[in-house]
């Protein structure tokens, strides 16, 4: 097929992309946001069946955009996607670098992106696996993740920092649990654990943005694992005294924790 004829039936699917995936043309954010890379890996997306309406932006952060989705059961997800042109990639290669499943991958702004999307959904999928709540992870395509919706109909669950919690002890608790099984049962660091990246949902935490994610094995593991916990401990000191090497301890006391796998 020539250059001309590619080209054009290129344009012909976007445009059947924009009809395709209801509602893209409504979001303010489109023209930003959805690049033709981006368009063609919605409509494939789209066209497996993985979502159906794209219909409302959730959140329009520094480097990603969450939309809320329905599939054709008409159940709410939630459409995770990477902007190419304003990530920070050099800041992402020391997250990706070290971590044995993502060897040999392209350091360009693509390639480093669409490697830290991956990364992300890889370890959705073992937290999920390993029982810790997170978002259930959907599908995943270049810089695109659909994952479970974390919220009551339309409306998403809040974030930590934005939460008066009526029982702080039971919530810290319950999120060491899972920071936890995290560590010892998926063998993941969070990286990025803050209040930012906690949802409230019926009082109990959603751990979320696990792009920053590492294997314990990663040179830096234990320099992220120090932050997060410290993050934690900050956090919730506004509510009751909390001992960082306590905390710690809890964590990274692994015996008979036996998790899941590696997958890939
Ligand atoms: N599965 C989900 N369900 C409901 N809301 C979500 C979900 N995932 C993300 N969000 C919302 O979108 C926001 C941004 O998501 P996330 O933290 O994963 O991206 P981010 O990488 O921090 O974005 P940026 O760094 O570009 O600001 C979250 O704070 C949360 O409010
Ligand atoms: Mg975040």
């Amino acid at each position: 097929m020539s250059i001309d004829k590619k080209l054009s039936q290129l344009e012909r699917e976007l445009d059947a992309l924009r009809r395709k995936v209801k509602g893209i043309e409504d979001l303010k954010v489109a023209s930003e946001v959805f690049d033709k890379a981006t368009l063609l890996t919605l409509y494939e997306l789209a066209n497996k069946g993985y979502i159906d309406l794209l219909y409302g932006v959730i959140k329009t952060g520094k480097e990603s955009n969450v939309f809320l989705a329905k599939d054709s059961d008409g159940k709410p997800l939630a459409v995770k996607i990477h902007r190419i042109a304003t990530s920070d990639f050099r800041a992402m290669t020391k997250y990706i670098e070290g971590d044995p499943r993502f060897t040999g991958f392209r350091r360009n702004r693509r390639g480093i992106v669409y490697t830290w999307v991956r990364k992300e959904f890889k370890n959705l999928e073992r937290a999920y696996l390993n029982g810790v709540r997170v978002p259930k992870p959907v599908a995943f395509k270049n810089n695109v993740i659909i994952m479970e919706f974390i919220g009551s109909d339309s409306t998403p669950s809040p974030m930590l920092k934005n939460v008066g919690l009526s029982q702080p002890e039971e919530f810290f608790r319950d999120l060491l649990a899972n920071v936890k099984k995290l560590y010892c049962r998926a063998n993941l660091v969070h990286a990025d654990l803050s209040e930012y990246n906690i949802l409230v949902k019926d009082d109990l935490p959603v751990i979320i943005d696990l792009s920053s994610g590492v294997v314990r094995e990663h040179p830096y593991a234990s320099e992220f694992l120090h932050r997060d916990i410290a993050n934690l401990v900050r956090y919730f000191r506004r509510y009751f005294p909390v001992d960082y090497d306590e905390v710690y301890n809890y964590i990274t006391s692994c015996g008979g924790e036996g998790g899941v796998p590696e997958d890939s």
